[in-house]
């Protein structure tokens, strides 16, 4: 069976993407068969692999167009696939508000692939809105990116477990929560140190939520994208390559 992991934060640029497919990377690199689906209009995750303008992607597999398996695109790293987002995903948010069973589309239209994979990740646009839900309703475990520099976070923290809470009872009893990874760590800031620390008096009942390997600033992991290669090709040695290789052992362990 697969897992579906589904990388998730209604804030923007806290590291959804880059832990997707970064995770994903290692994952193959272990061996494991991966399927990168990339859920976000934006498509950032296709352009991490190097894809570019797609024609055929997620929305044409949600609206039955085609079949999921003629949607799937190999990445330069080996095991490891990706589903891309296309132009037309962001007209679903809009067009699937009335539509019936609305909630479910991602699941059922990632069904035929379960089993031939094992691990789907889903990299969510940052909002709690009807693409983010899908993917919360198709995943077996959500992770949650968080920017160590981002102040002010419990509300939005509070906001996301909610909704993560009220999917757990009503649409997705068996959704869990794989846990909550440091992102841009800063070891110079104080800010980066406080947000960590604000976090874990938050989570204090739950400290096994919060993964321990922090991933750092680190300039190669921005770099990696614009080459369309994961870290793991672009700069092994890098001190971020290695924090993610790190952070996929928790991750495999966890989900
Ligand atoms: N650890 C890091 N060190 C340096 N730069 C990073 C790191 N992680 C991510 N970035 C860069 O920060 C930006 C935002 O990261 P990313 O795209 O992964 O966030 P996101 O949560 O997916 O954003 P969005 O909400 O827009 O989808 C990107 O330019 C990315 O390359
Ligand atoms: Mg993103």
């Amino acid at each position: 069976m697969s897992q579906t992991v589904v990388f998730a934060n209604q804030k923007g640029g806290v590291g959804k993407t880059t832990s997707a497919v970064n995770i994903g990377a290692y994952m193959a690199a272990a061996g494991r068969r991966v399927l990168l689906v990339d859920f976000d209009p934006q498509g950032n995750l296709s352009s991490s692999v190097g894809i570019r303008k797609q024609e055929i992607g997620i929305y044409d597999i949600l609206i039955g167009k085609v079949a999921p398996f003629d949607a799937i695109v190999p990445t330069p790293q080996e095991n490891m696939d990706i589903i891309p987002s296309d132009l037309h995903l962001s007209g679903a948010t809009v067009e699937l508000v009335d539509a019936e069973g609305r909630d479910g589309y991602l699941k059922r239209a990632l069904k035929p692939l379960v089993g031939q994979y094992d691990y789907i990740l889903i990299d969510c646009p940052p909002s709690l809105g009807i693409l983010t839900i899908n993917g919360f309703v198709a995943a077996e475990s959500v992770i949650v990116p968080l920017q160590c520099e981002f102040f002010a976070l419990e509300g939005f923290l509070n906001m996301l477990f909610q909704t993560i809470k009220r999917i757990q009872s009503s649409l997705n009893p068996s959704l869990s929560v794989g846990g909550i990874i440091f992102t841009m760590y800063d070891s110079r800031t104080r800010l980066s140190q406080e947000v960590i620390q604000q976090v874990k008096i938050a989570f204090k009942a739950h400290p096994e939520l919060l993964f321990k390997t922090v991933i750092p600033r680190n300039v190669r992991l921005s770099e990696a994208p614009s080459h369309g290669m994961p870290i793991n090709m672009y700069d092994p040695g890098c001190v971020g390559a290695r924090s993610y290789a790190a952070l996929t052992e928790e991750v495999m362990k966890r989900v």
